[in-house]
């Protein structure tokens, strides 16, 4: 979904949050003509809209796949079939699952880092750090073969971009669909412990519980819906430390890393806004009517910034606890990667950290990416100087 005209402005893209104010405030519901839809900004309403699923439907609101060319995702669906879907995977992405995959995300980080600070030459922190490093962890994790690395970079990188790349995500799509097709029916034959296989045996039992094509689909969801979001999320975070001052004080080990990284998710988090859902019925939201049928555009973003909830929430708080964001949604459909993005964080903090003694954000073009709903940098170039 197009952006608001509000936010269409350059010096908007980046700075959203005076309007979120103005809205939470004048118009914390309201129907705007030119996208057809209802948008909510007011932490209670939000969390409502995400979670409230009898009024709130996810199904046939697709934000993601709005022509069903993916086949049945999870996203966009409902208790009990969203949870039928969710169940094969939900073990699998437990926090302790996962952390036996830090030693291999940390060596696909110092790797990159190695590369970075050769010379202290400039990084684009997103294409040489926070994109590979996502794209390969997801790789890993799935169980896509190293000799395929390459190949599956090279469809998610023709896949970011913005309208002018919509052939070719859809492209890269195609080609990822059936590039699972075939590594799942392999697995099925020859199971690994990885997640491919996993999603593979989901119809082994005596009751299938994905289909084939609901297989394939999800492998090409969990690929997609794992990467810009953790590209832009840490990208936000070097970008964030860097701009408060704040970076010595984590590198000193004054600051918690996972605290840290929340804050940023709550502060500038990479997903804006959602608009896959629509009323079931007619609602009341905050004093006004939403009547039933509406599509619903519900702004994460700004919920995270309603004083309501947060003290000083125009402030980067680095040690701020508790804090009760919902930069990963709230739910049924709380985000299942959750861990993994914050385990990635985790492991790319801790590595720059050890490593780097200042950062600096270069003069020069960094490209943020077009605000609907993502928010972050395509290009971010940044000095790494070394410890000595
Ligand atoms: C910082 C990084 C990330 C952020 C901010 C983020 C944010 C979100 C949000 C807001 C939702 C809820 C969508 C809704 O209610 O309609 C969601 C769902 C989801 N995310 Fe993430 N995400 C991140 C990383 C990841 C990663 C690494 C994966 C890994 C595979 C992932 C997989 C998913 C999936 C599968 C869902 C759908 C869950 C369901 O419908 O039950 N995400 N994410």
């Amino acid at each position: 979904m197009r952006p608001p005209d509000e936010l269409t402005a350059e010096e908007r893209l980046m700075d959203p949050f005076p309007w979120y104010e103005t809205m939470r405030e004048t118009e914390p519901v309201r129907y705007d003509e030119s996208r057809d839809c209802w948008d909510v900004f007011r932490y209670d309403d939000v969390k409502r809209a995400l979670s409230d699923y009898e009024t709130f439907t996810s199904t046939g609101a697709s934000d993601f796949d709005p022509n069903g060319n993916l086949g049945t995702l999870l996203i966009d669906e409902n208790p009990p079939e969203h949870d039928r879907l969710r169940g094969v995977v939900e073990e699998y992405f437990q926090p302790g699952n996962l952390e036996e995959l830090r030693p291999s995300i940390r060596s696909i980080v110092d790797d990159r880092l190695d590369r970075a600070l050769e010379d202290g030459r400039e990084i684009d922190v997103i294409g040489e750090l926070t994109a590979p490093v996502t794209v390969l962890t997801i790789s890993r994790l799935l169980g896509v073969p190293e000799d395929d690395w390459d190949l599956v970079r090279q469809w998610s990188g023709a896949m970011t971009g913005d309208e002018a790349g919509r052939d070719a995500i859809m492209e890269g799509v195609g080609k990822m669909y059936e590039y699972f097709g075939n590594l799942l029916d392999e697995r099925r034959q020859n199971p690994e412990s990885d997640l491919i296989s996993v999603i593979a045996g989901s119809e082994a039992d005596d009751e299938p519980t994905l289909s084939p094509s609901e297989q394939r689909a999800f492998c090409v969801f969990l690929f997609l819906a794992g990467h810009s979001t953790t590209t832009h999320a840490v990208g936000n975070a070097l970008w964030t430390l860097e701009e408060t001052g704040e970076y010595e004080r984590l590198r000193d080990g004054e600051l918690d890393r996972r605290t840290v990284f929340d804050e940023v998710l709550r502060y500038r988090g990479p997903v804006q806004s959602i608009s896959g859902r629509r009323t079931a019925e007619a609602v009341e939201l905050s004093g006004t009517e939403i009547p039933e049928g509406e599509r619903i555009v519900s702004w994460i973003g700004s919920a995270n910034r309603d004083p309501d909830v947060f003290d000083d929430p125009d402030q980067f708080c680095p040690d701020r606890r508790p804090n009760r964001h919902i930069a990963f949604g709230f739910g049924p459909h709380y985000c299942l990667g959750a861990p993994l993005a914050k385990l990635e964080g985790d492991i790319i903090l801790d590595a720059v950290t050890d490593r780097v003694e200042r950062l600096e954000v270069n003069e020069g073009p960094s490209e943020p990416v077009e605000l609907a709903t993502s928010y972050g940098f395509d290009r971010l170039p940044m000095t790494f100087h070394p410890h000595n």
